[in-house]
């Protein structure tokens, strides 16, 4: 192996990954080509060459200097051939993708359809990877969206109200139920439960009467909107509420300690993988161990067990 491609997502950490990649490829004398915007720079053959300086600095910037774009046409075969073509036009032995569940499983068909030597790298503020305990920029999306609850803790304090925060989670509540335990909040919506919003009401009525005067309630995207829970409290109860839908902030801002460690272990884990033939998988930590975990070997949806920590949440609440 003497080229190899690297293609990213963004979120917090990933800069600190191109970084461990570009670094740990030039040291065991491999070239790096970076590819530009995601899948649809690698379908139009857009690659740029890092090297050590290319890298200088970057550690702890949000989002990924490569930048990063959605490609639908990736989804056909069509755009797979034309990635292909450009990754054997450019002399490339193997590639690295760093992102989440739609980044890798791109990176598996290139790897199980077209035989092309893949190594994945974990990258999501959703967490939500199968087989995987923690993503590179979780840890910093969940940190950036606590700073926003701290925040709003002040205000529901101070004006004795009734807040409700939308986070990130399409299809999965991890996000919010992170915040929601470490901000200690009040309720919290997921995808994956069912909550019932006249029990809440009950539970603020109850609350109110015995002089409980603030509360903060986290939804993930993924159940619906903050809007619509707000709009069921004030109806249910009478007590006015606002509302704070946090979105893209969370997937940016400086990443965490966490995350860059996890980006410099996994940075270089995959380049060690790729090189010594280890390939169609993706690298992830393990208690604490650098583990590969081959392509769909866990399943294609992660299993997360939230019923403690919903229990926790009600309890400490
Ligand atoms: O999957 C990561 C994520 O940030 C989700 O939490 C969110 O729903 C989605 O991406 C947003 O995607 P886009 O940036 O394409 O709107």
């Amino acid at each position: 192996m003497i080229k190899i491609a690297l293609l990213t997502r963004d979120c917090g950490g990933v800069n600190a990954a191109i970084r461990a990649v570009v670094r740990t490829a030039v040291g065991r004398g491999l070239r790096v080509e970076g590819v530009l915007r995601g899948y649809q720079g690698l379908m139009n053959g857009e690659f740029v060459p890092l090297d050590r300086r290319s890298v200088s600095n970057i550690i702890g910037l949000g989002g990924t200097i490569l930048k990063t774009a959605r490609a639908e046409e990736f989804r056909n075969e069509p755009g797979q051939e034309a990635a292909l073509r450009n990754l054997r036009a450019r002399g490339i032995d193997g590639l690295i993708v760093v992102g989440g569940n739609g980044s890798l499983a791109g990176a598996r068909v290139l790897a199980e359809r077209h035989g092309f030597p893949v190594v994945g790298v974990p990258a999501t503020i959703d967490n939500d990877v199968p087989g995987v305990d923690l993503a590179i920029g979780a840890d910093t999306g969940v940190n950036v969206a606590l700073d926003a609850v701290d925040k709003l803790r002040d205000t529901a304090t101070s004006l004795e109200r009734i807040f409700v925060v939308e986070v990130m989670g399409r299809e999965c509540g991890w996000i919010a139920m992170q915040v929601a335990l470490a901000g200690g909040c009040e309720e919290v919506f997921l995808p994956e439960k069912k909550v019932s919003i006249e029990d809440l009401c009950a539970e603020i009525r109850e609350g109110t009467r015995q002089g409980k005067a603030s509360w903060i309630i986290v939804v993930a995207e993924g159940h619906s909107s903050a809007a619509d829970i707000a709009a069921a409290v004030t109806a249910t109860t009478g007590l006015e509420t606002r509302i704070a839908v946090l979105g893209h902030i969370q997937r940016g801002g400086r990443p965490t300690a966490a995350d860059r460690i996890m980006a410099a272990r996994l940075g270089h884990a995959a380049v060690e993988a790729l090189a010594e033939g280890r390939t169609g998988g993706l690298v992830h930590m393990d208690c604490g161990r650098v583990a590969f975990l081959p392509f769909g070997a866990a399943g294609d949806v992660k299993k997360t067990e939230i019923e403690s920590d919903y229990h926790l949440l009600k309890v400490l609440s």
